[in-house]
């Protein structure tokens, strides 16, 4: 491969070690792509003929033909797709194909294909994520008014509903979503041109093929464009950011599946059974969607551990770059697919949902709100006698709802009759007018404005 200088092949284990190939075939798309762009350029700066330009760019369509359609064969020693591409193009074209590589190096070519490739990858997470919060806000709708308990230190805290609870999601993954798509306007700038670090002295035109591969503009420093994996790491990180809250949602699921909650039930299309126990409905993908978001995290750290120590300016060391980002674009592929599959099948149990939300005194607060707005009390002392009324009921066994209006007086004489109203659970929750509450009116309201803003 490296021509004059070489009198022996590597060992093996040398190409081993060295070769991607068996990784970066992923990329021929983007490799293609790129260099065609990169020859169109040639051509119209005058630097290779159109002749030899037009043998290139249908020698390189010939390629991408036989490569999509599993004809194409990957050779090791060719070390990894760019190689690959090449030799090819030279036994179908001949010489020409030595013209290809004019003013480019591997180094800018290797830096452009990951960039396509990410950008894609951040693009299509973004789709998907929309996906999934369509699901959200459609079961958010349906349940809007479904009370249950809502909880902090997963402690009974005050009634809420299904509808808002997965709306809280759908927040959380419009950030996502923000993140990739603030990643790709960052990434979207063009290393090709760079060349091996320090540019080139060929009339290329880097604004010519940044626009034609949908750059914004080219990348101003030569060594900073095949040097740096900072958007590769963007990525990783905003899908490690999605990754921790599909694993959260996740492990809501696995909580609401167990037959001490049994807040919602998954069909069988989404439950797995035990080999020995029969009464066993397991939800697999749940856990899985917790599990991965593991290997998602890890391939951030990886790729992080990568760079820190790499002196300017491309080092083989970058090639590790790859495998975390394409595994962890599958990992988002299946576990947004496999949590939008959950969102859909899941049939909320109503009833269970709000026996839970009884025991606990989860309408303590809006006692003490009672107590603020009618008897004029001070929160502070509000939430006192509040404190008072709810050992009652506890020593007697009851809710705060079924205290009679005699026993409540023994704590605080002024209390009226009226205080019933606020704590029956229902009240409770449609009292909650406030912009972003539980109120069921106030939940419909924003699931309709995230319907119009998801289209
Ligand atoms: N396979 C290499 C990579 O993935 C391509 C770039 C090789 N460049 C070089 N100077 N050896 O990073």
């Amino acid at each position: 491969m490296w021509g004059g200088r070489y009198t022996t092949g590597p060992a093996e284990i040398m190409e081993k070690i060295n070769a991607s190939i068996d990784f970066d075939k992923r990329m021929y798309a983007q490799d293609i792509e790129g260099s065609k762009a990169h020859c169109r350029m040639l051509v119209a700066t005058g630097v290779i003929t159109a002749e030899d330009g037009g043998k290139i760019l249908t020698g390189l369509d010939q390629i991408l033909a036989e490569i999509e359609a599993g004809q194409f064969t990957f050779r090791r020693s060719l070390e990894d797709i760019h190689m690959n591409v090449e030799a090819r193009l030279t036994e179908i074209i001949g010489p020409a194909a030595g013209r290809l590589h004019t003013a480019r190096s591997r180094n800018d070519q290797v830096a452009l294909d990951v960039r396509l490739w990410v950008r894609d990858a951040a693009d299509r997470a973004d789709i998907q994520i929309a996906d999934l919060q369509s699901a959200l806000v459609s079961r958010a709708e349906e349940y809007a008014d479904a009370v249950m308990p809502g909880f902090t230190h997963l402690q009974t805290a005050q009634p809420v509903t299904f509808g808002h609870h997965l709306m809280a999601y759908v927040e959380m993954f419009g950030r996502d979503r923000g993140r990739f798509q603030d990643a790709r306007r960052r990434m979207n700038e063009s290393p090709l041109g760079g060349a091996a670090l320090a540019g080139t002295s060929f009339p290329i035109d880097r604004h010519m093929t940044a626009k034609d591969l949908g750059f914004d503009r080219p990348m101003g420093n030569s060594m900073d464009a095949v040097a740096d994996r900072d958007f590769a790491l963007e990525y990783l990180a905003a899908a490690s950011i999605l990754a921790t809250h599909l694993s959260r949602l996740a492990e809501e699921i696995v909580i609401w599946c167990s037959a001490q909650f049994r807040f919602i039930r998954l069909t069988d299309a989404f439950s797995t059974g035990s080999s020995i126990m029969p009464q066993k409905r397991n939800p697999d993908a749940a856990e899985l969607v917790r599990g991965k978001a593991g290997r998602v995290i890890g391939a951030l750290n990886t790729l992080l551990i990568v760079m820190k120590g790499l002196p300017m300016t491309y080092g083989k060391d970058m090639q590790e770059d790859k495998e975390p980002v394409f595994m962890v674009r599958d990992t988002l592929d299946l576990c947004i697919s496999a949590m939008t599959g959950m969102v859909r099948d899941l049939t909320a149990n109503r009833q269970a949902m709000r026996d839970a939300t009884l025991p606990g005194f989860a309408t303590a607060t809006d006692l003490a709100d009672w107590l603020v707005q009618n008897l004029n009390i001070p929160f502070r002392e509000a939430h006192h006698i509040t404190g008072h009324m709810v050992k009652l009921a506890e020593d007697n066994g009851v809710d705060l709802s079924e205290l009679s209006l005699e026993q409540m007086h023994e704590v605080e004489p002024r209390i009226t009759q009226e205080v019933f109203e606020v704590l029956g659970i229902d009240n409770s929750v449609r009292s909650r007018v406030s912009y972003g509450g539980t109120a069921p009116a106030r939940v419909l309201e924003q699931a309709k404005l995230w319907k119009e803003r998801l289209g």
